[in-house]
């Protein structure tokens, strides 16, 4: 089965690119034949005036293709002003786009890591709110949440805590009726 990862932030040492990483090979780690990739989310910013005139750009179309052929997705936002990434919302704004739009009846699985105490949570319920018009398959429990994002990993890149560990395995195995 194939595996989308997209993380809402383009910083080299970001800690939701890390959150996902974990949580993909964690998962590849449990079930056979499951390969992943990371999406490259670094577009251009939406503007129907480069549509109109261009067409979608072919970076676009890429990702919207990987989001089609994906049986699942995991989306990691860091928690901007208490709201998802403008990387992320530029993305979701693009391949709704594309038609027929790719995200449709696709099973997310949605994480964050912010610095603040709440760990991205606010983010995730606009993330949420932005995919509503998608129509994809969303988990409500458990939230992984990453509070203190940057003492919350260690040289691994894996997360300290073992509650959060605990809590992407819960969300895993919601993907379970999904696995190929
Ligand atoms: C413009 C901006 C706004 C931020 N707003 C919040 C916020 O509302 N809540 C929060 O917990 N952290 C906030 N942060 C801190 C981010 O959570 C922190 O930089 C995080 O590490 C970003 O994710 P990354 O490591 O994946 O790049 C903000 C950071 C920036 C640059």
């Amino acid at each position: 089965m194939k595996i989308l990862g997209m993380s809402g932030s383009l910083r080299s040492d970001s800690h939701n690119s890390k959150l996902l990483k974990f949580s993909l090979e964690r998962l590849s780690s449990k079930v056979q034949y499951c390969e992943y990739s990371i999406a490259n989310l670094n577009l251009p910013l939406f503007n129907e005036d480069i549509e109109n005139s261009k067409g979608i750009p072919p970076k676009v179309y890429k990702l919207a293709q990987s989001i089609k052929d994906s049986h699942a997705i995991f989306i990691s936002t860091p928690e901007y002003n208490k709201n998802l990434s403008g990387v992320l919302k530029n993305a979701l704004d693009w391949t709704s786009r594309v038609k027929p739009q790719p995200w449709k009846g696709k099973p997310i699985i949605i994480l964050s890591a912010a610095s603040g105490q709440s760990g991205g949570e606010r983010a995730q319920y606009s993330l949420r709110q932005c995919l509503i018009p998608f129509d994809p398959v969303l988990f409500f429990a458990p939230e992984i949440t990453v509070p203190d994002a940057s003492n919350a990993f260690d040289e691994d890149d894996a997360p300290k805590s073992k509650i959060i560990r605990e809590k992407i395995d819960r969300q895993l195995s919601n993907l379970e009726p999904y696995l190929v």
